[in-house]
C-alpha cells in the first residue's frame, strides 16, 4: 500500500508534498516523510513515525522539487528509522517506494558484502543503494538497470541531489503523473494532485517516467519512449472533503441515496454468451459479489460461483473461454483482484470489472468495465462503494434475465432508514462495551451479516463473526451467552420464519439479540432485545435497506469507543500488496 507523491516546479515543494500525502493517508498512516532538494543541491529529509500532520510541525524544507511518502508497514515496524524516503550512503539519491521487493534479502546481502550499511529494516531501502551503485551519469538509465534486479510489485520515485528531475517506475503498484504549467507531479492516486491539475497520465506496469519542471517522458522497461496517454479527471476536490461531517465514513454513509440515484443510471451491456459466472473480489467488495450471486441466481437463473480473490489466484479454477469472471473493486488497485483478472485473461476467460475508480489498473485491464458512481470514497471502511456495487448487481441480474430493474422508490426508503441514525446511535451507546458479536442472516441476508461484522471489526476492533443463521446450531451457538450479543438480519422475506426460529434459539440460551426487521413486525419484538426497523419494500430489495443500519451501528459503536474511524489501525484503503 503506502502513498507516494513527487513534485517538481517553481513553488516550494514541502507544503505541496505534505498536502498530497494527507490525501493519500488512506493508503497507510504508520509514518510519513518528505525529501526536498535545496538550492545548493542537498537532499534534506523530514520523516517521522505517525500521521502526516506531524510533518507540519517540523521546520519546512526549502526547495522546489522533492518526493514524499506515507507508509503502511510491511517490512519493519512503524518507526522513524523505517520511514521513507531513504537515501544512499553519500546522500546523493532519495527514494520512496510502495509495494514489496520480494528478493530484498538477497539484494541486501549482496550490497552488505560490498560495504553498504543499511539504516532501516525495510525491503525498500535496497532500491536506493542499487541506484547509487548503478548510476553512471543518467538517473533514468540507472533505474532501467536496477529494475531488472527487483522482484515483486512496486512503484517508486527517485531523485538525485543535482538532478532537477524525478524518475518514477511502476510494476504492480499504481503511479500517476499530473501535468501542470511549469510543474509536474507523481502520485499514487489523483486525489493527491487534483488540487493542482486534472490532466493526468496513468502509468502502466513496466513503464518508467521522467518528469522535469517543463517536460514529461514515458518509457517502457526496455528504455523505449512511449506515447503519452493524457486523460482528464472528472471529479472535483469538494467530493473528497468532509463537508462538515465528523468523519468521511459518516459523510459517505449519508451520500448513499445520491450514489444509488447515480448508479441506477449506469447502462449495462453484457452479453449472455457464457456458461458460468465467477464473482471474484476481496473484503466488502466480495460481499457485494456474494449478494450478486444470490440475486443473479434468483432473477436470471444463471449459476454463479463466488471466490475470494486471494484464494482464487492460487487455486485450480478449471477456467475456460466460456467463463465470465466478474471482479468487483472500489479502488481498482487491489493486488489480489488484479491478479485474478490477469489469471482469467491468461486462461482465455472473459473479464468484467465493476470498479469505482475510473481508469484504475483493474478498470484498464479488464475486457469490459462497468463503473459504479460512488465518487471518491476516502473512509477506509467501504460504505457507499458497497451500495453502488449492490445496485450494479441488481442491474446486472435483471439485465441477464432480459428485464428492466425497477428500484421502486428505494432511494426514498434509504433516506427514511438513514433518518433513524439517532435511534441507532442510542442503541450503540447500550452495546459498545461488548467485546464479541455474532451476526446472522439467511439467503441474501447472509452476505449482509458478513459485511456488518466486517464493518464492526475494522472500525471498532470488536470481535465479530458472521454466520448463515441456520449454521449456528452446528457449532457457533456454543458461543452464545449474555456476553455475546447477536445482530440478526431478519426482514419480512421468504426466509423470515426460519431466521425467526434461529433468533428464538439464541434467546432460549440467554443471548441478547438486536434485530433488523421490517416496519410493522411486532412479533419480532418478542424474541429481540432491540429492534431496528427498516421500511417495507419488495423482498428482493431488502439487502439495500439492511445495509444502512449495519453501517450506522458499526460507526456509532466505534464513535462510542473513541476509535479513529477514518484511519482504523493496521488497515489501508487500497490494498496493493498481496
Ligand atoms: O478497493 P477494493 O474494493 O478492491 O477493496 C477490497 C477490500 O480491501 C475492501 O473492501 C476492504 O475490505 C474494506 N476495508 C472494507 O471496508
Amino acid at each position: 500500500m503506502c502513498g507516494i507523491v513527487g513534485y517538481i516546479g517553481e513553488k516550494e515543494a514541502n507544503d505541496i508534498l505534505i498536502a498530497g500525502l494527507e490525501k493519500l493517508e488512506y493508503r497507510g498512516y504508520d509514518s510519513a516523510g518528505v525529501a526536498v532538494i535545496s538550492k545548493n543541491n542537498i537532499i534534506n529529509i523530514n520523516k517521522k513515525k505517525g500521521r502526516v500532520e506531524i510533518l507540519k510541525n517540523l521546520t519546512p524544507l526549502l526547495g522546489t522539487y522533492g518526493i514524499g511518502h506515507s507508509r503502511w508497514s510491511t517490512h519493519g515496524v512503524p518507526s522513524d528509522r523505517n520511514a521513507h524516503p531513504f537515501t544512499d550512503q553519500s546522500n546523493q539519491f532519495a527514494v520512496v517506494h510502495n509495494g514489496i521487493i520480494e528478493n530484498y534479502l538477497e539484494l541486501k546481502e549482496e550490497l552488505r558484502n560490498e560495504g553498504v550499511e543499511f539504516s532501516s529494516d525495510t525491503d525498500s531501502e535496497v532500491i536506493v543503494h542499487l541506484i547509487a551503485k548503478n548510476y553512471q551519469g543518467d538517473l533514468k538509465e540507472a533505474v532501467l538497470k536496477i529494475i531488472k534486479r527487483l522482484q515483486g510489485a512496486y512503484s517508486f520515485c527517485v531523485i538525485k541531489a543535482d538532478g532537477h528531475e524525478i524518475i518514477g517506475a511502476r510494476n504492480g503498484s499504481p503511479l500517476v503523473i499530473g501535468l501542470g504549467k511549469k510543474e509536474n507531479f507523481f502520485a499514487s492516486d489523483v486525489s493527491a494532485i487534483i488540487e493542482h491539475t486534472r490532466d493526468v497520465i496513468y502509468l502502466n506496469d513496466f513503464q518508467i517516467a521522467r518528469i522535469t519542471k517543463e517536460n514529461v517522458e514515458v518509457f517502457n522497461f526496455q528504455g523505449e519512449e512511449e506515447a503519452l496517454d493524457v486523460r482528464e479527471v472528472n471529479w472535483t476536490l469538494e467530493k473528497a472533503q468532509k463537508q462538515g461531517y465528523k468523519h468521511f465514513m459518516l459523510k459517505e454513509i449519508f451520500e448513499q441515496p445520491e450514489v444509488i440515484k447515480e448508479t441506477l443510471k449506469v447502462p449495462i451491456h453484457v452479453q449472455n454468451n457464457f456458461s458460468r459466472i465467477i464473482m471474484v473480489a476481496c473484503g466488502t467488495a466480495s460481499y457485494a459479489g456474494l449478494v450478486g450471486k444470490y440475486i443473479i441466481e434468483e432473477v436470471a437463473k444463471i449459476h454463479v460461483l463466488y471466490e475470494i480473490a486471494s484464494e482464487f489466484r492460487y487455486k485450480e479454477n478449471l477456467l475456460t473461454q466460456n467463463d465470465l469472471i466478474i471482479v468487483i473493486s472500489q479502488s481498482g488497485e487491489t493486488a489480489d483482484t488484479l491478479a485474478a483478472v490477469r489469471l482469467a485473461k491468461e486462461k482465455g476467460a472473459k473479464t468484467l470489472g465493476i470498479v469505482n475508480v475510473v481508469d484504475s489498473t483493474i478498470a484498464r485491464e479488464v475486457d469490459e468495465r462497468i463503473y459504479t458512481r460512488a465518487g471518491p470514497e476516502i473512509g477506509v471502511a467501504s460504505t457507499k462503494a458497497f451500495i453502488s456495487q449492490l445496485i450494479i448487481m441488481y442491474k446486472l441480474a435483471f439485465h441477464l434475465a432480459g428485464k428492466e430493474f425497477d428500484a421502486n422508490g428505494v432511494v426514498e426508503k434509504i433516506k427514511e432508514t438513514l433518518a433513524k441514525h439517532e435511534e441507532i446511535r442510542t442503541l450503540a451507546q447500550k452495546y459498545y462495551l461488548y467485546q464479541n458479536f455474532l451476526y446472522i442472516g439467511r439467503n441474501r441476508n447472509f452476505p449482509l451479516a458478513l459485511e456488518g461484522a466486517l464493518k464492526l471489526k475494522e472500525i471498532s476492533y470488536i470481535h465479530a463473526e458472521a454466520y448463515p443463521a441456520g449454521e449456528l446450531k452446528h457449532g457457533p451457538i456454543a458461543l452464545v451467552s449474555e456476553e455475546m450479543p447477536t445482530l440478526a438480519v431478519c426482514p419480512r422475506d421468504s426466509v423470515y420464519a426460519k431466521t425467526f426460529s434461529n433468533i428464538e434459539e439464541i434467546k432460549a440460551r440467554e443471548g441478547k439479540v438486536i434485530t433488523i426487521a421490517t416496519e410493522g413486525d411486532q412479533e419480532i419484538k418478542r424474541v429481540s432485545n432491540d429492534v431496528i426497523y427498516i421500511p417495507k419494500v419488495e423482498e428482493i430489495l431488502y439487502p439495500l435497506l439492511c445495509t444502512i443500519p449495519l453501517q450506522l451501528f458499526a460507526y456509532y459503536i466505534a464513535e462510542c469507543r473513541g476509535c479513529d474511524i477514518d484511519h482504523p489501525r493496521n488497515l489501508a484503503k487500497a490494498v496493493s500488496v498481496e
